[in-house]
Order: C-alpha cells, then structure tokens, then sequence
C-alpha cells in the first residue's frame, strides 16, 4: 500500500492507494471514529459490484453502518439528489463527528462531500473513488458541488475529506470508455507541468487502459502526488495555482455545453480535446511548438481520446463554442482566464487572449 498526505495543517489527510483496499476498509476508517458507526453513500452499479465488500470489511472491524443507494449519472448530483440524501442522512441520525462513506465515482463524490458540508453545519466523510477520474482527481482536494439548471458545479463548498481510500483493483468492473475519460485527467498531470511524466503516458497509456496493473497503480499515485501539492499550494484556487488543473477545461466546457452535457461526449473525452486546443491555440499564437501540439493530439488520438471539434462529434462555429467559455465561472471582472502552454509541461494561466482570438481559432481549427 502506498500513501500519499494532502497537507493542509490540522485538515491534512492521507490518501492510501492499493489493490484490494476496499476489502480492508474497515480497519483504515475505524480510527476516524468516535463511535462505531458509518453510513455509506454509493450508486447502483458501484452496489452492485461494492456495497458488499465493503460492508464485509466495516463489519469485521465491528463498525455498524447503514446505506443509500442512489441512482446513476449526473442527473443524480443535483437539488432532489441534495434534498434525499440530506434528509436520509438526517433520519438516520448523523452526528457531526460522523464519517460518511462515498463509494462511487465524481458523481457520488461530489454530491456526498457537498451533503457533509452541510448537515448539521459541516460532517466528515470518506472518498473512496471506484472510477479512473475519481481516483486521479475529483476525490482529491475539496471541492464538492451539484448541477443546477444554470450550468454544472455552480452549488458548492470546499469540504475536504478526512481520508481517500484508493483500490485501484476497482477499475477491472470500469467500462473502457469511462477508462478512458479518466485517462484524460491523468494526461493532464503531465501537460500541466511535468514533461517527463506525459512522456511515461506516451509509452504506457495503452497498457494502463488494457488493463495494466502496474501501469495503473503508477499512474494513480503520481497523479494524486501532483494534485496533493497543488491543492497544499492553493487550496481555494487564489493564487493561479490549482487554476492549472482546469488545463483543457474551458474548450472543453464549451464541447460539453455544446453537446448538453449528455453521454454525447464525457467530461474527460471533452477535457482531452480541449487539452489539444489549448495547445493548438498557445501554437497559434507563437506560444508553444506545434510539433508539442502534435504530440498531444497523436497520443490522445493513439489511446481513442477525442482530439478535435470533429472527433469530439461538435461542428459548430467558433462563435457558438466561445460564447459557452463566456459563461464560464472561472469567468473574472468579464475576462476568461485561459491556460494555455509554453510547451509540454509548461502551462500558465493568462488573461491576454479574448474571445475574438479564440473565435478565430476554433473556426480555422484543425479538422482532424
Ligand atoms: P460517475 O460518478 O458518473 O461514474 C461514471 C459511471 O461509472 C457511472 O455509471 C458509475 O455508476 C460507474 N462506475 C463507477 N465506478 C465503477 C466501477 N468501479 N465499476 C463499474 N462501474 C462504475 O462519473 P465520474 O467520471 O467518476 O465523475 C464525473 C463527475 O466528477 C462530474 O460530475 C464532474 O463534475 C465531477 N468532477 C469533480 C471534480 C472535483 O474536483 N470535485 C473533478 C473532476 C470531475
Ligand atoms: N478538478 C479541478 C480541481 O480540483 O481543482
């Protein structure tokens, strides 16, 4: 097992990371009780394959626990997804020095870590990430939301977790395509600031989504390192620090926009073509070589990842795309911070590029 610390001073957590964890559970929560019980929030498909080894695990340890199977999909972290578990939790009498257990993927994830933040005026929780994505990114760092009807993530707090339980084991049940979508954010380690790491990705990334434990467990261990230091640098995104990690994030905002953030086109799939515009568009304007811009496309095109408007199944005009990253929240005093590249490994965040540069971008961009 291997662990790695968010630090944070008094909220600084481990995360442990090993094949099998969840079926030792039990005995790595414990410690975070005050009384011997828990309450375990998951999706249907993570029950299903979960519920009961974890279950098994928590009881072994004489740790007594309820559970709340939710349905699956984002449609479940929202207001009725709020309001349900809420109120499950609060009947079954929650107290504030309780641990919730969030099995499941970012869904899960966010929606349990938002309901802690909350009930009783702030509870604590367990991530324990059962996708990809999960593991490498959402079940670190904090930051816990819902959708509501004016756009994704805009109901939130940061709450961090008191533990962050990884199997990685638990993606042999992941489909391929949510592998995937995962494999994005790890990419994005790399490309943020770390050239050695996105070359690794070029010469393992097609093991790791075969199937490859080793390849696996490496490239979940060195992602949460990276997270884990920039959260400690910057946990509320003030200082154009954690603002790294939404590489990617904007083009890709407007490609998930633009396909109604349905199952058109995942958050990781839109995250990767939105990594090779941000590097196509630094290329354009005389930031970053264009053979880097290549390399990113190539891999993420070698590992099936969409890595162009129209491979990411979007054929509207730079005008439609630019006017979703206009609404953005990252939006500031009506400027967008992008992040775009200097090269692999070397992004920074800028307000020098308007709207109008990048409606001409996306409308001259590479169609393949
Ligand atoms: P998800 O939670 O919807 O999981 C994807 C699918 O995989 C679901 O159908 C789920 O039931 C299934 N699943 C999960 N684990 C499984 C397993 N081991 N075996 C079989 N099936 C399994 O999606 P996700 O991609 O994990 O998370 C997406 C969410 O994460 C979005 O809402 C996004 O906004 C959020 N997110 C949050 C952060 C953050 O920092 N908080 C970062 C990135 C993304
Ligand atoms: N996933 C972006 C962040 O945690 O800041």
């Amino acid at each position: 097992m291997e662990s790695v610390t968010v630090d944070l001073g008094s909220r600084s957590y481990p995360i442990l990371i090993g094949d099998g964890l969840i079926r030792d559970i039990g005995a790595h929560v414990a410690p975070l009780l005050k009384r011997p019980r828990t309450m375990i929030v998951t999706d249907r498909n993570v029950a299903d394959h979960y519920l009961m080894p974890v279950g098994a695990s928590l009881g072994a340890e004489g740790i007594g626990f309820s559970s709340f199977v939710l349905p699956t999909g984002e449609g479940t972290k929202s207001w009725d997804g709020l309001a349900r578990l809420t109120e499950w939790l609060i009947g079954e009498g929650i107290e504030r020095s309780d641990h919730v257990i969030a099995l499941g993927g970012g869904v899960i994830g966010d929606l349990v870590g938002f309901a802690c933040s909350i009930v009783k005026r702030g509870c604590g929780f367990i991530q324990v990430p059962t996708t990809l994505l999960a593991q490498v990114d959402s079940s670190v760092g904090g930051k816990t939301a819902i959708n509501v009807a004016a756009g994704k993530n805009l109901i939130g707090a940061f709450h961090q977790p008191a533990l962050v339980v990884i199997d990685p084991a638990t993606l042999g049940t992941l489909p391929r395509r949510e592998l995937g979508a995962g494999y994005a954010e790890v990419v994005k380690y790399g490309l943020i600031d770390d050239a050695a790491f996105f070359a690794w990705c070029e010469d393992h990334g097609a093991a790791l989504l075969a199937g490859d434990s080793a390849a696996r467990h490496k490239a979940i261990a060195h992602s949460v390192a990276a997270k884990a230091r920039i959260v400690a640098a910057d946990e509320r995104e003030t200082q154009d620090v954690r603002a790294l990690l939404n590489l990617g994030h904007s083009f890709g905002h407007a490609l998930e926009a633009e396909t109604g953030y349905s199952n058109r086109l995942l958050h990781g799939e839109a995250v990767a073509a939105g990594m090779v515009l941000a590097h196509q568009f630094s290329a354009a304007n005389g930031l970053c070589p264009p053979e880097d811009a290549a390399r990113v496309r190539d891999h993420l095109a070698s590992v099936e990842l969409p890595h162009s408007l129209a491979s990411a199944g979007v054929n509207s005009g730079g005008a439609a795309l630019a006017a979703h990253m206009a609404h953005d929240k990252k939006v500031r005093g009506g400027k967008l911070p992008l992040i775009l590249t200097r090269g692999i490994g070397r992004s920074f965040v800028t307000e020098d590029y308007g709207l109008d540069k990048v409606v001409a971008f996306l409308d001259g961009s590479p169609a393949a």
